[in-house]
């Protein structure tokens, strides 16, 4: 009793002291706007680049001289402390109300030490181990003068046509709001003030990873029921778990683009949501409004402003344009005030109207980057992170004799970090070869040959904007003679193809999706040697693997996965980590069944049987099912599950019940299982999908050892969005299934009164 009276005083005080602290800042950013002339409001909601990295076809001009006349609220993807701390000063001593600069960066999987690519990452479903990347790439970023990050990326995709599909954590959105959160912690941590803490941004706001054909920045028409039910939820969940600002999305949604969508950025993310931090456009996301076809420079700037984004990233539509705008009667003064607020209020969080320095300590740059815990960290996750799709009894590789390891990007250290890593040293990876005679060189025989160069030409020149894979001016002939005649002098041979980095990420779209035919070619030369092959796969996005599936005897997926690269291969493929990635998006068997997804509508007319059959939904070439499932991922051991057993098979609102499973390591070897659980709603209102996740569990599992894994159901798992968009859970027959995958599952059924 006493305790509990404490514990609430303690409560009571930390909230009206949290108040206290509100109220101040409130009143330093009121005083300060009563200041600001016009101009120099519209400066905040000013963000052009300066950048060393340049991720548009827009640069800005006249950075410094604008910063003096305060003409800038922030610069994004500079890197390095000094010259941070140079621009810092132009702002804080030579501008006239010396108002900091907000300094960010795409920094999306880590900084120097690099993840792997968020879909990597996504693979792990460790949220531990995800916010521990976040954290990493925070304490990295912010060491080195970066107070805002561009991520994290939540945008739901189901098509792997969509390059960018390898920066988000996949098609489900159960798994992707877990995801959201993890990261959202991991950047910002407990307290926006300390000096490993940077702010993070949701994006990209939203549903642009439903675009049309998979082509980047396409169109996106959808359904409000299907928004909120499957698209949504991990922007909310991000907004949920506090993150203080949050990107428009480059693509329209029926009709009207994201950055002038006055709906979806005052209505759902503000209204509904309750979000109160700053939404800025994405690059030059505002001036594209007048291709979109919705009005000229000025009219698409008071747009923007008008739906809600407070900051223009450089299209400088907002400075050049708004002026003219409120003169007009256009737009008000008060929503040009509201937008400087928000992002005022942004910098007083992160402390830098205290410090406008907080970022700029040479001494954390020179000490807190790419250290050695933090590479290990990085090569233990990527580790985690690689899904093993196939294993004919070839992997874990013996630790004698001699390994082949064959492929473009067998020794291409560049190429390992994949899309989004331009704040990372490229010479700082480690290759495969690198990584494997590291590691193993003591034991085992490495021999290298490249075989192929990574693709024909016209896929390979657009995909070396940024440089891309060195270029082997050899004929493919002599490529591929060396590679056999390396591999004959070898017991087993690893096959490192797949992608480049550039061959996904932004406006890296593939309308095919299968292994370029160069490394195509290269790999079935190597099969035809008889000896074993393990395809060392590296990808931003799910392939077409059906041939591979057929005829290669082990398949590890390791996506790109970040600086450790090798390292982390090296342990995967020995075994010392026994791989327990699981997909997060299906792998499709061609690209004619895209988009395929695990949790999609039964339709009236559903496949129950056999393929095929006529006048059922399903095509004449190819049957409905994926190459590998969503939740799919083998080990080096076997797992296998006891029936469920439900504590009781009818629940009321505000009970809840537990499913309980029991889990053995039927194999060898110790390993770790992601035990899924899914729910289908039988009988809606609106039709429901076959499956939905709703939660998961890791257990370690020593050889012949079981666990019983037990989930608890409450009626908020059994929530939807119905046709009002109203969030409910209808009384009826539910069914559940717990399983290692979406396919293979053990099902029971339970009623809600
Ligand atoms: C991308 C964003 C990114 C921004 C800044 C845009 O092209 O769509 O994801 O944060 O550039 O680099």
């Amino acid at each position: 009793m006493k305790k509990s009276i404490i514990v609430l005083a303690a409560l009571c005080l930390t909230i009206h002291a949290r108040a206290q602290q509100q109220q101040k800042m409130f009143a330093f950013v009121d005083q300060l706007l009563s200041k600001m002339t016009l101009e120099e409001k519209l400066g905040q909601l000013n963000l052009p680049v300066a950048g060393d990295f340049v991720t548009g076809s827009v640069m800005s001009s006249n950075v410094g001289q604008q910063i003096e006349q305060g003409k800038v609220g922030g610069l994004f993807n500079i890197k390095g402390v000094a010259k941070i701390r140079e621009m810092q000063k132009a702002a804080v001593e030579n501008s006239r109300l010396h108002i900091p600069l907000l300094f960010g960066m795409d920094v999306i999987h880590g900084y120097e030490t690099t993840f792997p690519i968020p879909l990597g990452l996504s693979s792990t479903w460790d949220m531990e181990l995800i916010e521990k990347s976040a954290r990493i790439a925070a304490t990295e970023a912010s060491a080195d003068g970066i107070a805002w990050t561009f991520s994290p990326m939540v945008d739901i995709a189901r098509d792997p046509r969509w390059g960018r599909i390898s920066e988000g954590s996949g098609e489900d959105a159960y798994l992707g709001s877990q995801i959201a959160k993890a990261m959202v912690r991991g950047f910002q941590g407990k307290d926006l003030r300390g000096k490993a803490a940077i702010l993070a941004c949701v994006k990209h706001f939203a549903l642009y990873g439903a675009a049309e054909a998979g082509r980047d920045y396409n169109t996106v028409d959808m359904s409000p029921v299907r928004m909120y039910n499957e698209y949504l939820p991990p922007y909310q969940a991000a907004v949920e778990a506090g993150a203080r600002s949050v990107m428009a999305s480059f693509n329209e949604i029926n009709g009207m683009p994201a950055t002038a969508n006055k709906w979806l950025i005052n209505e759902v993310l503000r209204r509904q949501w309750k979000f109160d931090g700053f939404v800025v456009s994405d690059y030059t996301g505002i001036s594209e409004m007048i291709q979109h076809g919705i009005g000229n420079y000025q009219q698409v700037s008071a747009k923007a402003l008008d739906a809600g984004v407070d900051m223009d990233m450089v299209a400088e539509g907002f400075l050049k344009t708004l002026q003219k705008s409120l003169a007009e009667g256009k737009i008000k003064q008060a929503q040009i005030d509201t937008a400087c607020r928000r992002i005022l209020i942004a910098k007083y969080e992160l402390g830098l109207f205290d410090d406008p320095y907080k970022y700029c300590d040479e001494q954390r740059a020179a000490t807190e980057v790419f250290t050695a815990q933090h590479r290990k960290d990085a090569r233990y996750i990527a580790a985690k992170s690689m899904v093993l799709l196939k294993n004919d009894n070839v992997l874990p590789l013996k630790q004698s004799g001699t390994v082949a390891v064959i492929g473009p990007l067998a020794d291409s250290p560049e190429n390992m970090f994949g899309t989004w890593s331009f704040p990372a040293t490229k010479t700082n990876a480690t290759s495969v070869i690198k990584g494997l005679k590291e590691t193993m060189g003591d034991k085992v025989n490495f021999l290298y040959a490249r075989g192929a160069n990574f693709a024909d030409s016209t896929l390979a020149r657009n995909a070396m904007v940024y440089g891309g894979p060195s270029w082997d001016t050899r004929d493919d002939a002599a490529m591929l003679n060396e590679a056999l005649s390396v591999a004959a002098k070898a017991d087993v041979i690893v096959a490192a193809l797949g992608e480049s980095s550039e061959m996904s990420g932004e406006s890296a779209s593939r309308s095919d999706i299968t292994i370029p035919h160069t490394q195509q070619k290269l790999l079935q030369a190597l099969l035809q040697t008889g000896k074993p092959v393990v395809l060392l796969l590296f990808t931003g996005r799910p392939l077409a693997l059906t041939w591979e599936q057929e005829h290669v005897p082990a398949i590890l997926n390791a996506w790109f996965p970040g600086s450790e690269a090798g390292y982390a291969v090296a342990d995967v493929l020995f075994g010392t980590v026994n791989p327990g990635g699981k997909l997060s998006v299906t792998f499709p068997k061609n690209v004619g069944q895209v988009p395929l997804y695990y949790n999609h509508k039964n339709t009236g007319r559903p496949l129950d049987g056999k393929w095929f059959a006529k006048y059922r939904s399903n095509y004449l070439d190819v049957d409905n099912d994926p190459l590998y499932p969503f939740g799919f991922g083998l080990s080096y051991t076997t797992f296998s599950y006891g029936g469920i057993s439900l504590s009781q098979k009818q629940i009321k609102t505000g009970e809840t019940l537990t499913a309980t499973v029991k889990v053995t390591n039927t194999g060898k070897t110790a390993g770790e299982e992601t035990v899924q659980l899914y729910i289908r709603d039988m009988v809606g209102s609106i039709t429901r999908p076959v499956k939905e996740l709703k939660g998961f569990k890791k257990v370690s599992l020593q050889p012949g050892e079981s666990k019983d894994v037990r989930f608890t159901i409450s009626v908020k798992d059994l929530q939807f969005y119905n046709s009002d968009l109203k969030l409910v859970a209808e009384p009826g027959d539910f069914k559940v299934f717990i399983g290692g995958n979406s396919r293979d599952v053990k099902e029971a059924d339970f009623t809600l009164l």
